[in-house]
């Protein structure tokens, strides 16, 4: 049984823009038919400097959509096995990242403002914060 998540299966997903017909600029809209989950908590980082990352940690269970709500970041996806480098730089496009993933976010433009809907409240118990934990628990998984 494939217990890894394939990463070519994490792909961007558009979120629909209305563009208004005078030129006033666009309005996204995520309803939730857009998403695999219910959103339980919404979070955003911002003033994140250009040489620091986030993330750093799998979880569990929850579920995330991560949208560039403004400027771009790049977002480092690793099944344990394989890595992929994803960047989120438009405010409609989005980035649904499943439970079992280690993710980084790294090289942050000035002003981005990355937007997080979860599927679960904080809890810190459902977090891997430990690379070699998370391979082990991705060993685990593969395990008959
Ligand atoms: P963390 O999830 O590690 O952030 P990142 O992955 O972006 O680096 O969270 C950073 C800190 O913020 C950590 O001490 C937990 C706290 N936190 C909350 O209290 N509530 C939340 O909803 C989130 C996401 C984090």
């Amino acid at each position: 049984m494939m217990r890894y998540p394939n990463l070519e299966d994490i792909e961007l997903i558009d979120i629909p823009k209305i563009s208004d017909p005078d030129g006033r600029g666009n309005l996204s809209v995520i309803e939730k038919e857009l998403l695999p989950f219910p959103i339980k908590r919404v979070y955003y980082l911002y003033d994140v400097p250009s040489d620091s990352s986030r993330g750093g940690h799998a979880h569990l269970e929850l579920q995330q959509f991560l949208v560039a709500l403004s400027g771009s970041f790049d977002v480092v996806l690793d099944n344990g096995v394989d890595k992929r480098i994803i960047t989120l730089n438009r405010p409609n496009k989005g980035l649904i990242i499943p439970n079992g993933i280690w993710r980084e976010l790294e090289s942050f433009s000035a002003g981005a403002v990355c937007l997080s809907l979860v599927s679960d409240v904080y809890k810190e118990e459902d977090y891997i914060r430990e690379y070699d934990a998370f391979l082990s628990f991705k060993r685990g998984q593969s395990n008959p």
